[in-house]
């Protein structure tokens, strides 16, 4: 988008679209920074709708909730995993079916209010089995839902989350609920939840967004979903995923960040892609920049990924990944990590070096290494380890890179990725 990293990340979207737990709050407590920065979202006029899976709440408790946390919010910005089944079943025609139901008052409400009608107690047919998180379940309704999709009824779940985290630890989350009533029938369940699309598209419909950003905490829900419907996302460090996480992820987030006062900073997108030969000068000019050699950069230009949001500004960063081969075994060096000095600090170094990697995934690589004399810090931070020299593969030692071109005094790193044979 035209000039999109003049305006702060969430100006240039027309709905955000936030996950609660991990990114809003853990439990009873605010997560830092989240009160600030979705005031000021909505003091902005921006659009924001908060999803969660959980379905056992209704948005007037969700939206309760918020409120005693010191986010002011509406229930009409809540969007529950319910709420979003409700609108599934309506958008395939399914208002005036029974449904059977596993799940507390979030669901119930939700699907009488979309016009489904709930048939508790022992009933011999249903049209649908709707499983939720109910923790008050027993086995005469497990095996009441089993029956009811063996004589036929459709299988519909609101999420499939394995767990629920409570204070004391993880409890059994809907997906297990639901795991019941698979491994019973064989079924194979519609799943509304995040990362699946139905509650994207419910979000979408509601808000009449065409261009959102997702917000959230997890790599395989939040920024997987959003990477499966082709939007941007944001992946906050205040919840499941920490750096580490980001180099054994294939979906990777747009942007990333200590906490949501992120979506407020002026931080140019990262769309890391293969850069092309009449990238090479761009290329040159941010590696002396950044006090990295630039020597044989043509050479390597096919190994190389760059991001650019803005012509004018230049390339906000690269990365070269280049496979070291011997016999059948694969090793990758990482070189050339670099970031425009206007926009370091933002996470874009973060999000090059995850590229890198999942590009040496791609390769089968077995390990990554690199060489650095003043960045190890940030690289320990993701992963890497320091290592002596001997302890590299040795097709990466035998390397011009290393043989020639790296300095004495640089540390070398090693990430280990787990493919192929260990003798290296
Ligand atoms: C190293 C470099 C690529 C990092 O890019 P970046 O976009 O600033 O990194 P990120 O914002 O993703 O950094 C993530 C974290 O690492 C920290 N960090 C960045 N550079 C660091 C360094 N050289 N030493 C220690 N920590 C560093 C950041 O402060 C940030 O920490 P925080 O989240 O706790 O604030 C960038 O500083 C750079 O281009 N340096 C010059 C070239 C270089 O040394 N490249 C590496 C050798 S191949
Ligand atoms: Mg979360």
């Amino acid at each position: 988008m035209d000039g999109e990293a003049e305006r702060p990340i969430a100006e240039r979207y027309d709905a955000i679209f936030l996950d609660l737990d991990g990114t809003v709050y853990r439990g009873d407590r605010a997560v830092a920074g989240a009160a600030g920065a979705l005031t000021e979202i909505r003091r902005r006029g921006l659009r924001r709708l908060f999803m969660t899976n959980n379905s056992s709440r209704t948005p007037d408790e969700v939206a309760g909730h918020l409120s005693q946390l010191g986010i002011e919010a509406e229930p009409g910005e809540v969007l529950t995993s319910a709420l979003a089944t409700a609108s599934f079943l309506g958008r395939e025609g399914r208002s005036g079916s029974t449904a059977f139901v596993i799940g507390e008052r979030g669901i119930r409400d939700a699907l009488g209010s979309a016009g489904v009608q709930i048939v508790d107690g022992e009933p011999e047919t249903a049209d649908l089995v709707v499983v939720g998180l109910d923790r008050f379940v027993d086995y005469g309704k497990l095996r009441r839902a089993s029956l009811l999709v063996e004589r036929g009824a459709r299988l519909v779940a609101t999420n499939d989350d394995g767990s629920y985290p409570a204070a004391d630890g993880l409890w059994p989350g809907a997906g297990a609920l639901l795991a019941a009533v698979t491994t019973t029938t064989g079924a194979t369940p519609s799943v509304v939840g995040k990362p699946a699309r139905p509650m994207f598209e419910a979000a979408a419909e509601w808000t009449g967004a065409t261009r959102p950003l997702v917000v959230g905490d997890r790599l395989d829900t939040d920024i997987r979903g959003a990477g499966a419907m082709d939007w941007d996302s944001l992946l906050v460090l205040t919840g499941a995923a920490g750096p580490r996480d980001l180099l054994a992820a294939d979906d990777l987030p747009t942007y990333v960040g200590s906490d949501l006062s992120a979506m407020l900073a002026m931080t140019p997108p990262a769309r890391f892609r293969p850069a092309r030969p009449s990238d090479v000068t761009a290329v040159r000019h941010l590696l002396t920049s950044a006090g990295l050699s630039a020597d044989g950069v043509e050479e390597r230009i096919e190994d190389t990924i760059v991001s650019m949001a803005d012509e004018e500004a230049g390339l906000d960063g690269a990365a070269c990944l280049e496979p070291a081969r011997r016999g059948r075994r694969v090793d990758a060096i990482l070189r050339s990590v670099a970031v425009r000095s206007e926009v370091r600090g933002k996470g874009l170094g973060i999000l090059a070096v995850a590229s890198a990697v999942r590009m040496a995934r791609w390769h089968r690589a077995s390990t990554v290494s690199l060489f650095t004399t003043s960045a190890a810090p940030f690289f320990e931070r993701l992963g890497f380890r320091p290592v002596d020299r001997r302890e590299l593969p040795a097709s990466v030692r035998e390397s011009r890179h290393a043989a020639e071109e790296c300095a004495e005094s640089a540390t070398p790193m090693l990430l280990r990725l787990g493919h192929g044979p260990d003798q290296m």
